[in-house]
């Protein structure tokens, strides 16, 4: 379904990514790994039309979507939960969840189905983001991205900051949201989170692609070399 072929992607004369080739299935789970400054967030943001980059290099569904500004990005069916949550803080939650199903590619989320898939936020609909915890806020997130109806579902450290336990309520959504065939890439700081729920995992290490398969195929030891850039004795 998504295909990445040898992106150079970065910020005016900075370059962040480096000849970087990945493949996801439809329905698949891809784990992006790596430390601080990896590259992470700037290859999730290249997806989502956030940086635009020569069209063939990001290709899904057989089209280039590369060069695409962000809101066509999304009516093709991808949708970013980005870094930090970024909800507008002047709106409601409802108002935020409403937010991302503006462009949508068709509809098969609903606020209904949100509200069922994260309950406490039907509570909360009409409370400005703010007043809401960190997990809630991240749940709202989540739910603005998933109103586009999306095919492939980006998230961008979702469990960052969060406690354990409310890092699990958030998790626990992920098997409904994949149920109707939605893809997922979830970057993620925790190596072991990320690898607990993904098929595939691609580890970044400085803007390259520096170790990536199925989680059971690699040990403790190359995934840390992987990481952390360490060179094994
Ligand atoms: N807006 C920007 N302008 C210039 N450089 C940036 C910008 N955003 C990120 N960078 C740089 O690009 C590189 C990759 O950053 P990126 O945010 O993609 O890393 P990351 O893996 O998401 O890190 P983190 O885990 O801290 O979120 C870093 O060197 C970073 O300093
Ligand atoms: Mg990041």
């Amino acid at each position: 379904m998504l295909t990445i072929e040898n992106l150079n992607a970065g910020y005016g004369d900075f370059q962040a990514l480096f000849d970087v080739s990945l493949e996801l299935a439809e329905g698949e789970t891809l784990a992006i790994i790596g430390s601080n400054g990896a590259g992470k967030s700037t290859l999730l943001r290249s997806l989502a039309g956030l940086i635009r980059n020569p069209a063939h290099s990001i290709r899904f569904d057989g089209e280039a979507i590369g060069a695409l500004p962000a809101n066509q990005v999304v009516a093709r069916g991808i949708a970013l939960v980005p870094e930090g949550r970024r909800l507008f803080p002047s709106l409601s939650v409802e108002e935020n969840l409403m937010i991302g199903a503006y462009g949508g590619h068709k509809e098969a989320w609903s606020l209904e189905r949100i509200y069922g898939l994260f309950p406490v936020l039907e509570k909360l609909r009409r409370r400005p983001s703010t007043a809401l915890s960190g997990g809630q806020q991240q749940m709202v997130a989540i739910g603005r991205a998933l109103m586009s109806s999306p095919r492939l579902l980006l998230c961008d450290e979702i469990s960052l900051g969060l406690a354990p336990t409310t890092i699990k309520d958030i998790y626990a959504a992920l098997p409904s949201i994949k149920a109707d065939g939605t893809a997922v890439i979830l970057v993620e700081q925790d190596i072991n989170q990320a690898l607990s729920v993904a098929d595939r995992f691609y580890c970044l290490q400085e803007g390259r692609v520096s170790l990536s398969g199925r989680p059971g195929e690699a040990n403790k030891e190359q995934i840390k070399a992987a990481y952390f850039g360490l060179v094994e004795a």
